[in-house]
């Protein structure tokens, strides 16, 4: 065999990276989810991935990427399978300790910056912070000068995640303060916010319209709220102004069907203006109730 034919099937036995993305969008159906597996299996992104399309891949990068692949079809959630996901600006580790931050409560994040930038100062307490995503976009996105954000969560595990997230954002880090505690217990005694901003848990405990997957895989205390979904409402709506300033304002993500309640709510506890506003979709989706 000549030198030329002996190099031919050398390449055609090597494992280049376009050849692992190919053979792996083939098993999952999707180039998109196939490069992310890529992407992590490789520690490479952007360019640096399209660079090293026709570059060998390691045996060490094959390991982590079959793994990863058995792990995504045996029905865990490709954001738990990449340990990393997109919130806004962000790119958050996610494991099993936290809920997978959603398209929606980006919303959320662009609600308070809308009523929080042009203040000189701003404080904001972001209530049951599982990744941080919300109160870390904020941190992200605000002014370094005159912001501080406070992360809270009762559970610990969420706060380690949390406190791994808040260490990749940079100088903004520097505006952060996290607290473990059940809502308000968490916060300093006697200071009051801008905006208290939280995504809690609203799911029906034993609600049927809940994905198998979400119930399966994300933790139980950052979905379940009794048993119409509205327990945590109930201790956070009536405890928030005691908490804001005089012109503060509360800021709540919400289950599509929950507006009214959480308007009422709202009222009872002597918010002047309520506003349920709606996601892209066209459901309610949050509430922004005002002192
Ligand atoms: C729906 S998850 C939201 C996580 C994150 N803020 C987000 O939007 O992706 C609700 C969070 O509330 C936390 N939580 C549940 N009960 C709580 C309580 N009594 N006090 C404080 N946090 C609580 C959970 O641990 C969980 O991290």
């Amino acid at each position: 065999m000549s030198a030329d034919a002996d190099d031919a099937g050398d390449a055609a036995d090597v494992l280049t990276l376009r050849r692992l993305w190919q053979q792996t969008a083939d098993v999952l159906g999707s180039r998109h989810e196939a490069r992310w597996i890529c992407e992590v299996a490789t520690a490479l992104d952007g360019d640096e991935f399209e660079a090293a399309l026709d570059q060998p891949v390691t045996e060490r990068m094959v390991q982590h990427h079959d793994a990863m692949v058995a792990r995504y079809r045996s029905g865990e959630p490709l954001q738990y399978v990449l340990g990393r996901w997109g919130f806004r600006r962000l790119d958050l580790a996610v494991d099993r300790r936290v809920l997978i931050p959603r398209p929606e409560t980006e919303l959320v994040v662009e609600s308070v910056l809308d009523l929080v930038r042009d203040l000189p100062h701003r404080r904001i307490a972001d209530l049951g912070t599982g990744s941080g995503a919300i109160g870390l976009a904020l941190a992200d996105e605000l002014p370094l000068d005159g912001t501080e954000i406070w992360l809270s969560d009762a559970d610990g595990d969420a706060l380690d995640v949390a406190r791994a997230n808040l260490a990749g954002i940079g100088r903004a880090a520097r505006n952060v303060r996290v607290n473990q505690g059940d809502w308000f217990e968490a916060l300093p005694d006697g200071d009051r916010f801008d905006v208290i901003v939280s995504n809690p848990p609203y799911v029906a405990d034993g609600s049927e319209l809940l994905d198998a997957s979400v119930r399966e895989w994300e933790p139980a205390v950052a979905l379940f709220a009794g048993a119409d979904g509205l327990d945590d409402y109930r201790r956070i709506v009536p405890g928030a102004s005691e908490h804001l300033t005089t012109t503060g304002s509360l800021v709540l993500e919400i289950g599509t069907d929950q507006g009214a309640a959480v308007r009422s709510m709202c009222l009872a506890a002597g918010f002047r203006t309520v506003d349920v506003r709606p996601d892209l979709a066209g459901h309610d989706r949050l509430v922004i109730a005002t002192r």
